[in-house]
């Protein structure tokens, strides 16, 4: 599985230790940046990995930002993007079977490291259940159709 990771600023730190941790499980990962505490803007990086995804580089991103918030909602203008907002467990795991979310999006001032990195392994190790949730996913490329027509 090849993962993207990436933050602003707002999210470097929890980044850094999200994407050591994954390295360490032995995950093949690209670190989009941002590289250092300098301030950025989230909607940069959320379209470089969502990009990316879409074009079948990497299988799943991993998008962190101060609250999570700004970097969800710019990845999921991306079309096929399913970025999930995550701050526990239950909807890490849920977010996976129902949502089949491909990008895993936390916010480094909301949930500690020790909960992230247990966040980050149940949304990497979940498989989509498919069965009912496979129409509600086909429902939401619906929508994204129809607002994207010329
Ligand atoms: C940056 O200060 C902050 O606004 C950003 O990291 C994020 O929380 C936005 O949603």
């Amino acid at each position: 599985m090849k993962i993207a990771i990436g933050s602003d600023h707002g999210g470097f730190k929890l980044k850094s230790e999200i994407l050591e941790h994954i390295q360490s499980k032995g995950y093949e990962v690209s670190d989009f940046g941002c590289y250092s505490l300098e301030s950025i803007d989230y909607p940069d990086v959320a379209h470089d990995i969502s990009e990316a995804i879409m074009k079948g580089d990497y299988d799943k991103g991993i998008l962190i930002c101060g609250t999570g918030i700004g970097i969800s909602i710019a990845a999921n203008k991306v079309p096929g993007i399913r970025a999930a907002l995550c701050g526990d467990c239950f909807s890490a795991k849920a977010s996976r079977e129902h949502n089949d979310a491909n990008i895993l999006a936390m916010g480094e001032r909301v949930i500690g490291v020790g909960l992230a990195k247990m966040i980050t392994d149940i949304w990497l190790t979940t498989e989509f259940e498919g069965g009912r949730h496979t129409g509600r996913i086909g429902k939401i490329s619906d929508i994204e159709c129809r607002y994207n027509r010329e």
